[in-house]
């Protein structure tokens, strides 16, 4: 009773916004984004009780430019903006994302249809996202107090729920099923997938970066009686937990008391599982079970890193923007160009490992970082002689070179006279008038 007096009195203030605040909407509802509001988020179902200033919210959020919107669930705050009108916007922390590879503009429509599906569309009415829910007897969304974004039918029975699909980020209650995996963003400030996940196995966690494994956690190895992962989840009262069948066959709870007390779960950009309390304070999950220098970006582009600390290998110096902003990467000295072949020149890398050669699943797609590891010795060269031997050289061509990219087939083919030149036998390698012939196009490389 007292939500709705709430609701009819602050009409008239939120209409010249067009911002209206209700936790549910039944079918058929559509929102659209309003340019003329776009200068804040677009709340449109908040489960902020009357007099909150802060709660859960769902509504179109934009990340930096006010251009491209995502639809998305988080905290969000009240604040009373220069008109005097109460606005809510959300807060940093989103806790979930429509597709996140497809931001939406202005005008981008969310549909809750007649058949109940929800769907989201672009500003040129292309299909975004939605929820396959058509003809599943939806007759509401709903936003719960949790986070969780709820589309219900007429007996109140939840038909789909933002908690089953999951991104990068889990909230208390919010379960992670043996199967599924939480991919993390490319940055800070872009919510689009990056090439970091992490899976949830029937024995524990296992996360990669770009479909390389960098570490591994199995949970029995912490509780013995586990027989068989069913989820993860961060409880309500904050404790990290699993949900295992144990070999008697019960299902029980087996918690990390160690991790309480927190608010919500992220994997994060740089491939860290993250937990932070309610004054966003942070903590490494994994600090205890993964070495820094297991987490291949953590000293950049071209870093090495041996025992947890960051340098470059000759040549190449911490790049000084990087450093200001608190963060490692290395930058060429005096960068190679490619008419003086005196500034080019082969370096031999004892002891230095990009992530798991051994494993046989290596994709050095931009030079990521190193690792350093006594036991093994390894270099470029015998990288890129697997890659020419599985057909994909492509792989090393920097993706974010787009000269390189616009001449693939080009680049491949001179990455294949330069291994046809590099070969260990001698006797393989091709003689001067055979090379010409290749550059000129009269014959193909014939790589044994
Ligand atoms: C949904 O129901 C309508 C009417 O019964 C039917 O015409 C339509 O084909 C159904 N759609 C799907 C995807 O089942
Ligand atoms: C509908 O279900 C939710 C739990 O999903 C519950 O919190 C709520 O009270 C229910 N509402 C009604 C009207 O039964
Ligand atoms: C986020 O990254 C993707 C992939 O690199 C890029 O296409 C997109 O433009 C970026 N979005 C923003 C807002 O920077
Ligand atoms: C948190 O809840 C779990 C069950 O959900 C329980 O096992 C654990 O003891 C609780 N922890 C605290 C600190 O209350
Ligand atoms: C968690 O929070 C509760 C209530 O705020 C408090 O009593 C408890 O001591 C906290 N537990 C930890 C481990 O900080
Ligand atoms: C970084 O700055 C230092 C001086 O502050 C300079 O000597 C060095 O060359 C710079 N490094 C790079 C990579 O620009
Ligand atoms: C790396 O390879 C070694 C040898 O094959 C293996 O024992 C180890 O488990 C691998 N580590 C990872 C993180 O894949
Ligand atoms: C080098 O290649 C030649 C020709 O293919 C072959 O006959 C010879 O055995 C090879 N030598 C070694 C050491 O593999």
């Amino acid at each position: 009773m007292l939500l709705q007096l709430f609701i009819i009195l602050s009409l008239p203030h939120f209409q010249n916004a067009q911002i209206v605040y209700f936790p549910a909407a039944k079918v058929p509802t559509s929102w659209t984004i309003n340019p003329r509001t776009s200068a804040y988020d677009q709340i449109i179902l908040s489960n902020g009780k009357t007099n909150a200033n802060y709660g859960f919210a769902c509504g179109f959020y934009s990340q930096n430019d006010k251009r491209s919107f995502y639809l998305a669930i988080g905290s969000a705050a009240a604040s009373i903006d220069s008109s005097g009108n109460q606005v809510w916007t959300f807060t940093d922390n989103i806790a979930w994302v429509a597709n996140r590879n497809r931001p939406v503009g202005e005008k981008a429509e969310l549909q809750l249809l007649p058949d109940g599906n929800l769907v989201l569309k672009d500003t040129d009415g292309i299909l975004v996202w939605s929820t396959d829910t058509n003809n599943k007897s939806v007759a509401g969304m709903k936003m719960m107090e949790t986070g969780n974004l709820v589309l219900h039918d007429g007996f109140n029975n939840t038909v789909w729920q933002s908690f089953d699909h999951p991104t990068d980020k889990l909230l208390p209650g919010q379960k992670l099923l043996a199967g599924q995996k939480l991919v993390a963003s490319i940055s800070k400030t872009n919510v689009s997938e990056g090439d970091f996940y992490v899976s949830l196995t029937s024995k524990g966690l296992v996360a990669f970066y770009d479909e390389i494994m960098y570490f591994s956690l199995y949970f029995p190895d912490f509780f013995p009686e586990i027989q068989t992962v069913e989820s993860i989840e961060l409880t309500v009262n904050g404790t990290f937990g699993v949900y295992a069948l144990t070999r008697e066959g019960l299902k029980l709870l087996f918690p990390f008391p160690r991790f309480s007390n927190y608010t919500r779960m992220k994997y994060d950009s740089k491939g860290h599982l993250r937990l932070y309390d309610h004054n966003s304070k942070s903590a490494d999950m994994l600090r205890d079970y993964v070495n820094e220098c297991d987490y291949p970006t953590s000293c950049g582009n071209y870093g090495l890193c041996s025992n947890g600390r960051c340098s470059c290998p000759a040549g190449f110096a911490q790049d000084n923007v990087s450093k200001a902003q608190g963060y490692f990467t290395c930058k060429e000295i005096n960068p190679t160009a490619c008419g003086n072949p005196l500034s080019h020149s082969l370096l031999s890398y004892e002891n230095v490992n990009y992530f798991n050669y051994s494993a046989g699943i290596v994709k050095v797609t931009d030079m990521a970082s190193y690792r350093s590891q006594p036991e093994e010795c390894m270099h470029l060269l015998p990288i890129f002689m697997q890659k020419a031997k599985q057909d994909q050289l492509i792989d090393m061509v920097d993706r974010s070179n787009e000269d390189m990219q616009l001449h693939k087939s080009e680049v491949v083919e001179m990455m294949k006279v330069a291994i046809w030149c590099l070969q260990s036998n001698y006797t393989r390698r091709p003689s001067m008038s055979k090379v010409v012939k290749v550059l000129e196009g009269n014959m193909d490389v014939k790589l044994i």
